[in-house]
């Protein structure tokens, strides 16, 4: 079954060449469904069938410097964006700003790929990553239809650590996300590389794989995204 892979280029590339060269090198044929989310900057720039936006602002105009819309976002015809990232929390993001991005991008029928994971430790075990993690959701899905959001459970530890999440652990807070907050895809990321990338697609409930350093990575992430 085809599964979903988002590559999360963070702030890189350096340079808008650099952007669409690697845009221009990762194929569009892929067996997954693929979506890139380069930096907001190079957004109306970059050609790729499906792309996303590694953020937003919950408000559609105004006197909000510095920010980026919904709307502004679907008229470039972006498709998804990503809200409440771990690099975004801890900088002070919280619960309540992403519920009301993830609805700000729905009114303009965007999918928000809702991040969570955030505050978790390789020390807990399941039950408590999962009461984290519903405190998390039980406000970033407040107030809005979960089956037409994204989740991506990115434990914080494993973000560029080069320590993944065991395939396992990834299936069992998939299976928690799905039934609980009926939501239809949940996503894992986390130091996610060419070669774990395959055990965690083949989990029958994890959806795909958000993917950052290795995304960057033209040849590894053909690879990822044919796997
Ligand atoms: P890495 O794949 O570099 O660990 O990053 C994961 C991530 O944060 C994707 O959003």
């Amino acid at each position: 079954m085809k599964k979903l892979v988002i590559a999360n280029w963070k702030l890189n590339p350096s340079s808008l060449k650099d952007a669409q060269k690697l845009a221009a090198s990762i194929s569009i044929k892929a067996k997954n469904k693929v979506v890139l989310c380069p930096p907001t900057i190079y957004l109306s720039n970059i050609q790729y069938p499906n792309i996303g936006s590694q953020d937003c602002f919950w408000q559609e105009k105004g006197a909000f410097t510095g920010q980026v819309s919904p709307l502004m976002l679907k008229d470039l015809k972006i498709k998804y964006s990503l809200v409440g990232h771990s690099e975004k929390r801890g900088v002070g993001e919280t619960d309540e700003m992403i519920n009301a991005k993830a609805k700000a991008l729905l009114a303009q029928k965007i999918t928000p790929v809702i991040c969570i994971g955030f505050g978790t430790t390789v020390e807990h075990d399941d039950l408590e990553v999962t009461d984290i993690l519903k405190s998390q959701l039980d406000i970033d899905l407040g107030g809005l239809d979960s089956s037409k959001v994204i989740v991506a459970y990115e434990p914080v530890w494993a973000i560029g650590t080069g320590h993944n999440a065991t395939p396992e652990h990834a299936e069992k807070i998939s299976i928690f996300v799905k039934t609980k907050y009926k939501v239809p895809t949940v996503l894992y990321g986390g130091s996610v590389n060419l070669g774990n990338a395959k055990s965690f697609l083949q989990q029958t409930n994890v959806g795909g794989l958000l993917v950052g350093g290795a995304s960057l990575n033209a040849k590894d992430f053909n690879q990822i995204i044919n796997m």
